[in-house]
C-alpha cells in the first residue's frame, strides 16, 4: 500500500490522513501491529477491562441523570430508577454487576502479570500505570459505593474515613476534604458522587497511556522470550481480533448471566435499608473486592497499623519491578516463584474470605498468615529467588 503523503486525493484514507493521520495510525497500531503468536486466553483480559469500562461510563451517565446528590433524597432516587423509570433495572444491574467484572478481570489481569513476569523491564511503566489504574478504579467504586445511601454505605464509609484518620499529621485535612466537616452528611455524599464520575473519565485518560506503553514495548508472551524477526509474530487483525472477539462473547455471557439472572448474588442485604446514622449493622462487610484489603486493616492491632499493612500490600506491588532483578520472566521456568507465586494468590483469597466473615478469633489468624506469606512472597522470595534460583 502506498503512504499516505504519495495517495491522491481521491482516496479518501490519503485525504484524511495528510490532514489528521488517524487511518494510518490505525493501521499500523491496531491492524497490522505485530503480535507474538503464542498468547493465551489470558492475554484476552485486557480487553474485556476496556469493554467492562465501557459499559460502566455509559450506564453511569444513565444514572446520574436520574440520581440525586442529597441524603434525603438519594436512597428514594435510586429505588426509583430501580423499580419506575424504565430499563432502570436493568442499567443499575449493568452498572453493580459491571462492578464485579470489572475487579474479577483487574485481578486476573495482574495476577497473569504476576506469573508471566509481565511487570519486567521494559515494561516497568506498563506495570506501573496498570496499578495506577487499580488505585483509581478502587477510590472510584469506593466513592461510588456511598451513593445509594444505604446501611452499608454508610458504615462501609465510616470504617474507610476511620482509617483515614488514623494517618498521621494528614488524615484529619484529608477527611475534612472529603467529608467538608467532621461527619458523613450531604457535603460528603456531594463530594463523593463529583469524585466518582470525574474519576471515571480520568480512568479512560489513564487506559490510553497504558495502552500507548504496551504499543511501545509490545505484548509480553508464555515464555517469556520477545519475539525476533516478522515470522515469530502475527498481525493484531484478524489473528487477535477474531480471538480476543470470541473470548469476548463468552464473557458478555457470563456478565449478562450476572445482570439478568442473579442481580442480587453479590451485593448485600443491608444496603437496600436506608442509611441510618443511630443503627449500626451488627456486622460491617466490604463488597468482595475490598474484601482481602479489608482483612488486612483489621488483623492488625492497631488502626494505624491496619492502614500500614494495607496500603503496604499495594506498594509491593509497585517496587516488585526492582525487587525481582531475575531476567527470567515466567512463573513456569522458575522453581522457586512458580512455588510460592501460587501460595501468594492463594493468600489473597483467603484473605478475601476472611475479610468477608466476623473478625472471629479463627478468622484474624487465617488473615494473619495469609497476610504473613503475602509479603514473605514479595519481600523475601522475589529478592532471594533473583540471586539464587536456578531456572529450569
Ligand atoms: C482498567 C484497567 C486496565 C485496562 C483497561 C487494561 C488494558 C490492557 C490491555 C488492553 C492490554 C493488552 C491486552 C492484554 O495483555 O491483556 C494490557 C496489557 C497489560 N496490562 Fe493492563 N489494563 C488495566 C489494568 C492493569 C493493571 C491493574 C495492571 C497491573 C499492574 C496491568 C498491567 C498490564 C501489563 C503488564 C500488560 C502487558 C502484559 C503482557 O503483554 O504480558 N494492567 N492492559
Amino acid at each position: 500500500m502506498p503512504s499516505p503523503d504519495r495517495m491522491p486525493d481521491t482516496e479518501p484514507s490519503g485525504w484524511l490522513d495528510r490532514r489528521f493521520p488517524v487511518t494510518g495510525f490505525l493501521r499500523r497500531e491496531y491492524v497490522a501491529f505485530p503480535m507474538p503468536r503464542n498468547l493465551n486466553t489470558l492475554w484476552s483480559f485486557g480487553a474485556f477491562l476496556i469493554v467492562t469500562m465501557t459499559f460502566m461510563i455509559a450506564s453511569g451517565l444513565f444514572l446520574a441523570i436520574n440520581y440525586t446528590p442529597d441524603i434525603t433524597q438519594a436512597f428514594a432516587s435510586v429505588e426509583t430508577i430501580d423499580r419506575q423509570i424504565p430499563s432502570g433495572w436493568f442499567i443499575r444491574s449493568l452498572h453493580m454487576g459491571g462492578v464485579t467484572m470489572l475487579f474479577a478481570c483487574l485481578y486476573i489481569h495482574l495476577g497473569r502479570g504476576l506469573w508471566y513476569g509481565s511487570y519486567k523491564a521494559p515494561r516497568e511503566l506498563l506495570w506501573l500505570t496498570g496499578l495506577g489504574l487499580m488505585l483509581m478504579i478502587m477510590v472510584t467504586a469506593f466513592a461510588g459505593y456511598v451513593l445509594p445511601w444505604g446501611q452499608m454505605s454508610y458504615w462501609g464509609a465510616t470504617v474507610v474515613l476511620n482509617a483515614v484518620h488514623a494517618i498521621p499529621l494528614i488524615g484529619h485535612p484529608l477527611s475534612e476534604l472529603l467529608l467538608g466537616g467532621e461527619t458523613l452528611g450531604n457535603i460528603a455524599l456531594h463530594r463523593l458522587f463529583v469524585l466518582h464520575f470525574t474519576m471515571a473519565f480520568a480512568i479512560l485518560g489513564v487506559i490510553a497511556l497504558h495502552v500507548a506503553a504496551l504499543h511501545v514495548v509490545k505484548s509480553n508472551n508464555p515464555t517469556g522470550i520477545d519475539p525476533t524477526s516478522p515470522a515469530q509474530t502475527l498481525p493484531f487483525h484478524p489473528y487477535y481480533t477474531s480471538r480476543d472477539g470470541f473470548a469476548l462473547c463468552l464473557f458478555l455471557m457470563v456478565y449478562a448471566g450476572l445482570v439478568f439472572f442473579l442481580p442480587g448474588l453479590l451485593t448485600l442485604a443491608d444496603n437496600y435499608i436506608q442509611a441510618n446514622p443511630l443503627i449500626t449493622p451488627r456486622d460491617i462487610r466490604p463488597e468482595w473486592y475490598f474484601a482481602p484489603f479489608y482483612a488486612i486493616l483489621r488483623a492488625a492491632p492497631s488502626r494505624l497499623g491496619g492502614l500500614i499493612l494495607a496500603t503496604g500490600s499495594l506498594a509491593v506491588l509497585f517496587a516488585l519491578p526492582w525487587l525481582d532483578r531475575s531476567s527470567i520472566r515466567p512463573a513456569t521456568r522458575r522453581p522457586l516463584v512458580r512455588l510460592s507465586l501460587p501460595l501468594a494468590f492463594a493468600s489473597f483469597i483467603l484473605l478475601g474470605v476472611a475479610g468477608m466473615h466476623p473478625p472471629t478469633e479463627a478468622w484474624l489468624i487465617v488473615s494473619r498468615v495469609a497476610m504473613a506469606w503475602w509479603f514473605i512472597h514479595f519481600l523475601l522470595v522475589m529478592p532471594l529467588a533473583s540471586e539464587r534460583e536456578i531456572p529450569s
